[in-house]
């Protein structure tokens, strides 16, 4: 089978290797679609997970159960599926209380274990999640990056009526915004500083938004009763924004921790204000188990808008290309490779 190694960062090799066979437990999956989102490009640029290299990336993937291993229920050979890509030890006092995200032992498929740009590869049969066929593949890659979305919106325990500022309207931003519109939040306003992404995420679902920093509090505050939002999600991964973030929320809001930074950002917060208006901040990172079951749920059942998603690919063989001239297309929320086709 062809599979696209990142030698080291910034290098793809494609390399010929025998197809795995699945062990006890375990699924082959037949490969067809995969995501390339901003955690990719982490790794592709060494900043993230550079220990794993030499390593197979890809994590947001479709494919089809090729075969099974021996002690497999369940599941079928032929059925389309996704994948929940974290690993958990199963033994730990984390995965014991199925908070697998913070066991100690974790490991990620196509972050520090090889992954799915490849035409194979194995993983956990408990893992599988199957997915009906008709579902195209292009949208059955989106259920991983939709997973990070609902698990935030779970731990921000939003509800409908809930009015929600996003900051940040990239890929995942506008996911926010459209899972937000699903569950009945309103009003729901989005800032970014790109007016394009601003106006995609309006088309997306989003009552309001700007690309005016400076113009954004009015907005909220306007929007909002002069309250303040519910709930504010951090999207972008910049700790100044958390200091926006508490001009925005109201008194007893919440602060959805949900862009990554570097290890070394902290959390710029009034800790006065936080403790006398009783407000919050969670952090949420990834998506597993019932986030993956959710998102495949909404995807399903039309709940999300694809078509901004789904429109650029490239074939494994072009995953240089694809990786090198990402940043040449802001307009394209994914790029997606197509594999086997
Ligand atoms: N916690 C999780 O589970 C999880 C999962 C996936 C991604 N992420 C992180 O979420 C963040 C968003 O992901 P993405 O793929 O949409 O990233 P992205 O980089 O494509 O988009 C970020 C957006 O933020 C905008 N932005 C930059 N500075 C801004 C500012 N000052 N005010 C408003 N907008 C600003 C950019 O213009 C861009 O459109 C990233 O940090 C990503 O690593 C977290
Ligand atoms: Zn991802
Ligand atoms: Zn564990």
């Amino acid at each position: 089978m062809k599979v696209a190694v990142l030698t080291k960062p910034g290098c793809f090799a494609m390399e010929e290797r025998p197809v795995p066979r699945p062990g006890r437990g375990e699924a082959l999956i037949r490969v067809t679609r995969v995501g390339i989102c901003g955690t990719d490009l982490h790794i592709f640029d060494g900043h993230y997970a550079a220990d794993s290299l030499p390593m197979v990336p890809g994590h947001e993937f479709t494919g089809r159960i090729e075969d099974l291993g021996p002690e497999v229920t369940g599941l079928t050979i032929g059925s389309k599926a996704v994948v929940d890509m974290n690993i958990g030890c199963g033994n730990c006092y984390w995965c014991r209380r199925n908070e697998v995200l913070n066991c100690p032992e974790m490991r990620q498929i196509g972050i520090t274990t090889d992954g799915a740009f490849a035409e194979y590869v194995v993983v956990p049969a408990r893992l599988v999640i199957p997915a009906p066929d008709h579902i195209p593949d292009e949208v059955l890659a989106l259920t991983e990056p939709l997973a990070c979305v609902v698990r935030a919106a779970r731990k921000a325990q939003v509800t409908f009526g809930q009015s929600v500022v996003v900051i940040g309207a990239g890929p995942i931003g506008n996911l926010h915004v459209q899972l937000m519109r699903t569950i009945g939040a309103a009003p729901i306003i989005v800032s970014d500083l790109s007016e394009d992404r601003v106006q995609a995420a309006i088309e997306a679902g989003a009552d309001a938004g700007t690309s005016d920093p400076d113009a954004l509090r009015d907005i909220v505050m306007k929007a909002t009763g002069g309250r303040g939002a519910d709930i504010v999600i951090e999207s972008v991964g910049h700790p100044a924004l958390y200091r926006q973030a508490t001009e925005l929320i109201r008194k007893g809001g919440h602060i959805a921790a949900f862009g990554l930074t570097g290890p070394e950002a902290e959390l710029p917060l009034p800790i006065l204000q936080t403790i006398l208006q009783e407000n919050s901040v969670k952090g949420s990172v990834a998506g597993m188990g019932p986030d993956m079951h959710d998102a495949l749920t909404l995807l399903v059942h039309g709940r999300v808008k694809t078509g901004a998603f789904t429109g650029t690919s490239f074939p494994l063989a072009k995953i240089q290309t694809a990786f090198d001239t990402i940043r040449d297309r802001p307009s394209d929320l994914k790029t997606q490779i197509v594999i086997g086709e």
